[in-house]
């Protein structure tokens, strides 16, 4: 960590216009300077530097920040790494803020691991370039797969041959501890005598990267084609390197995923390596594995768009069918590519020019929906039973969407290509999200043992320091950086339009909240008819559905408390346990909450869901359809002001001449307003 002193020093130093002139070339002009913003596709210089003030603004895409915002964003880095470089680059000393002596040794370990690692590359580098055997077999090789003497050397390749010019022997002898070698991986011990020997031999060596550029492990691929011998030996999992949160390429690929605003993915090392030299650079691997959580998060931090690119016989397809509902999960969208089927993205980048390349892809680009449609109806369009599990199938795909918004989107586009009615697709998809939703909380339970299973719920509580890593190793990908996108924006929300049906919806869940609910027939919002599930149960679903979190602190407590508490009690008789809740709230020692749920037990004052009929009806019989009714007209509410901001922003675009965000947010304020009728709707209904 960086002590609050050096930080000011370096902060001091800096000159802005230098720290971008690194990057963009920069004009004067008056007082600021003038370049091409390299934020969006700059025609005209648009991105003012002043250096006076320490800041830059585009004035076209209106990116702006000072000198370390621009290296986090521009070179992808995090707080502390931003930093660091700023004082390599004026040469500031970084006095480290007390470390542990735990601390110390943990990153000096780390530090050595990755040290050792970087030799590797270099030792295995030099053998491909500088040895008989390196030049005469893995030289030739890499030349036959026709990777240019540039891309060789861009990639670090390398070449790892047998003894007498093994890695063991020259790292001893150039001073690596034992015990890195080994811990590193590129080392193992012999049994009994303790002496060291390579892992790989006989292998051309792929180094893997770091998102910022250190060497962690590598792939070691055979030349020979008996199957006997494994194609790929792989470093281990070390301190330095875990697999699954590691991308192939990811370093080489960080600028143009950025610049592009789309990831392209492939299966192996080869794929990235002939794409990259074809020209398409955007393109990472997940290197055989099949993809992870971990994988999709890092590439979130460049772009929020995934083109999967597999080969086109089976194998392929099965990994990409697997690869697009975590993709789709994680909040990104995705897309896919077939090749033909005699081809990889290796051959196929290798037999085609750029051109030919970009149009490939760009024409058979596929949303997952029409590619799940193609795929899976092929031959069987007429076969209803097999079209309706398809239609399930990607309905099941749509329903693991998290932003409800985007989430409609799909809807509309599958009702469109199946000609069938959203509300129908609508229906299934709070089906599936119930039952996920209801998996994971036994699952949490079951994870969290007998303790109160204290479940936060969907949130939009965000870091408040989103990239200020405490200054962990810098290569262990902070993956928490991007935080998803909130549907609603907090801060364009008026409380009181929202508070009154928070205040309601804190209503039934405190007075009736372990009550049964019972429906007419189609009383249930958006499902079909379900088992019997009480009224806090709906509404947590309900809310979850959309990812909303109550805007109203003191709602949003009760509510978070509700359900923790909840998740205490044994089951009994749901007056009874209402009664342990009631006390549990007005008993309880934050005082604010005891009398907000005092007053609302107390509530004499009718609601604005309740009707004259329900008004002489007992309350705990109409619930079926007051909650409903109630968290509707919540969310058509907060649909209503997601329009009004909405506008709002279109006003400001147009006025900015944003063209391709003004096309989105129209996007977005036709799929608001289908979402606001088809609520209205429903409502009505009831
Ligand atoms: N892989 C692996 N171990 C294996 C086989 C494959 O780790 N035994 C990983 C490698 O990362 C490889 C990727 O899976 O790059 C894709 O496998 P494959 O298509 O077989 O390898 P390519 O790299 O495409 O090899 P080549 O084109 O040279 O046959
Ligand atoms: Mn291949």
């Amino acid at each position: 960590m960086i002590d609050r002193a050096t930080v000011e020093k370096i902060l001091d130093a800096v000159r802005i216009e230098e720290v971008i002139g690194d990057f963009v070339s920069l004009r004067k002009r008056g007082a600021n300077y003038l370049g091409l913003c390299p934020f969006h596709q700059d025609k005209n210089p648009s991105m003012s530097v002043s250096a006076t003030k320490g800041i830059f603004k585009c004035f076209a895409c209106g990116k702006a920040g000072n000198a370390v915002t621009f290296l986090m964003e521009h070179e992808h880095l995090s707080y502390w790494e931003a930093l660091r470089y700023l004082a390599k680059k004026y040469h500031i000393e970084i006095v480290e803020k007390e470390e542990t002596a735990e601390e110390i040794a943990n990153r000096m370990r780390y530090e050595s691991l990755l040290v050792v690692s970087e030799y590797a590359q270099k030792f295995y580098a030099d053998v491909l370039w500088n040895s008989e055997v390196g030049k005469a077999i893995g030289l030739s090789y890499f030349r036959e797969r026709k990777f240019s003497d540039e891309t060789i050397r861009k990639f670090g390749l390398g070449y790892a041959a047998s003894r007498p010019l093994t890695f063991s022997s020259a790292a001893l002898k150039a001073g690596y501890k034992e015990e890195y070698l080994v811990a590193s991986g590129l080392c193992l011990e012999r049994e009994g005598s303790g002496e060291l020997y390579d892992r790989f031999f006989d292998r051309v060596m792929f180094p893997i990267h770091s998102i910022s550029g250190r060497v962690i492990a590598f792939g070691g691929r055979t030349l020979k084609t008996d199957k006997s011998v494994a194609k790929y030996v792989n470093s281990p999992q070390s301190e330095i390197y875990d697999k699954s949160r590691s991308l192939y390429g990811i370093f080489q690929a960080k600028n143009s995923i950025a610049k592009a605003d789309k990831c392209i993915l492939v299966e192996g090392y080869a794929d990235v390596i002939s794409m990259h030299q074809a020209g398409v650079t955007n393109v990472v691997a997940s290197s055989g594995t099949s993809l992870t959580v971990e994988q999709i998060r890092l590439i979130k931090r460049f772009t929020d768009k995934i083109t999967i690119i597999y080969d086109g016989d089976a194998a392929g397809i099965k990994a990409a069918l697997r690869g697009i509902d975590l993709v789709l999960e994680e909040g990104l969208s995705v897309k896919v590519v077939l090749l033909p089927p005699e081809d990889d993205p290796d051959t196929f980048a290798k037999s085609h020019s750029l051109i030919e390349i970009q149009e490939y892809i760009e024409e058979n680009e596929k949303d997952f929906i029409s590619f799940k449609s193609d795929l899976l109806l092929q031959e069987t369009e007429r076969d209803p039973v097999r079209r309706s599990q398809v239609i399930r199938d990607i309905v099941q795909s749509v329903a693991v969407v998290p932003d409800p918004i985007l989430r409609n989107v799909y809807v509309e586009m599958v009702a469109e290509k199946f000609e069938m009615k959203p509300d129908s697709i609508l229906a299934t998809i709070s089906e599936f999200r119930r039952k996920k939703r209801a998996l994971e909380r036994s699952r949490r339970r079951f994870d969290a043992g007998p303790q109160p299973g204290h479940d936060p719920g969907p949130s939009f509580i965000q870091d408040p320091h989103p990239g200020l890593d405490p200054g962990s190793p810098e290569d262990l990908p902070d993956t928490d950086i991007a935080t998803p996108p909130a549907p609603v924006d907090r801060y364009a929300l008026k409380d009181g339009y929202l508070a009154v049906p928070e205040r309601e919806l804190t209503y039934y869940l405190v007075k009736f909240g372990e009550y049964p609910m019972y429906f007419e027939e189609d009383m249930y919002y958006g499902a079909e008819q379900h088992d019997e599930i009480t009224v806090s149960q709906y509404i947590r679903d309900a809310l979850a559905d959309d990812d909303l979190v109550f805007v109203n602190e003191l709602y949003r407590t009760i509510f978070e408390r509700y359900y923790a508490f909840l998740a205490t009690l044994p089951r009994e008789e749901a007056e009874a346990m209402q009664q342990r809740i009631i006390r549990y709230f007005t008993a309880g020692d934050d005082p604010a909450v005891a009398r907000a749920v005092l007053d609302l037990i107390l509530e004499e004052h009718p609601l604005t869901v309740r009707t004259y009929e329900e008004s002489i009806t007992p309350e705990e019989q109409a619930l079926g359809r007051t909650v409903p009714k109630s968290v509707l007209l919540y969310k058509l509410r907060i649909t209503d002001q997601q329009c009004t901001a909405t506008a709002k922003e279109i006003t400001l675009a147009q006025r900015g001449g944003d063209q391709d965000n003004l096309r989105d947010l129209v996007a977005r304020l036709q799929i608001l307003n289908t979402v606001k009728n088809r609520l209205s709707k429903e409502l009505n209904r009831l």
